[in-house]
């Protein structure tokens, strides 16, 4: 009879065992799931982010009379300068093409450049008013961004779209090629 019972218990305790065995392996790999779909859901709306990030490339600039012709207004925050000229306005980028300063306004001809120009702080460029580079390190020209009259009538830069130096938007918003700017057409 002893030896029964303790059989009893032996199988009892070989029972309870195995279920806690059983109770803890489930536990194991439940977690294991819910982990691993942690992750692949992390790694989903990593993939496909619901928000968009991407800055905006467009901005505005005012209003076509808000400007007078021969002006160059410097908008220091945008780094752009906007130019009206006769035939009409152009937005050139104020970012150096060398290792991205911003270059200072254009000021008037003088002994060793002979024609109305801009420089570079930082190491020296030179830039005309067309966006070539007239010395310096500075590898490429100077970008001239596209422009638009929005609806409400404002001027709106692009700077993801670049234009020749011979175009211009009229003060009623029509793309115009003219001459390429000598820098005359600012009024110092
Ligand atoms: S960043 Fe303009 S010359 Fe270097």
């Amino acid at each position: 009879m002893p030896g029964e019972m303790e059989e009893s218990l032996g199988n009892q305790k070989t029972h309870s065992q195995l279920s806690r065995r059983h109770f803890l392996g489930w536990l194991g790999w439940g977690s294991l799931t819910l982990s691993l779909g942690g992750v692949a859901t992390g790694t989903v709306a990593f993939l496909q982010p619901k928000l968009n990030y991407e800055a905006t490339t467009t901005f505005s600039v005012g209003r076509p009379e808000d400007y007078r012709i021969g002006e160059m207004r410097v908008l220091e925050a945008d780094r752009v300068f906007i130019f009206r000229a006769p035939p009409g306005f152009q937005a050139l980028s104020m970012t150096c093409t060398h290792l991205g300063c911003a270059y200072k306004p254009f000021g008037p001809a003088d002994k060793e450049h002979p024609m109305v120009h801009a420089h570079c702080p930082c190491h020296g460029s030179v830039f005309s008013r067309d966006g070539r580079v007239l010395g310096g390190p500075a590898p490429r020209p100077l970008p001239f961004y596209e422009l638009n009259l929005t609806p409400d009538g404002n001027l709106q830069v692009d700077r993801a779209k670049t234009w020749p130096n011979n175009r211009y938007l009229t003060a009623d918003g029509q793309a115009t090629n003219g001459s390429v700017p000598d820098g005359k057409d600012i009024q110092f």
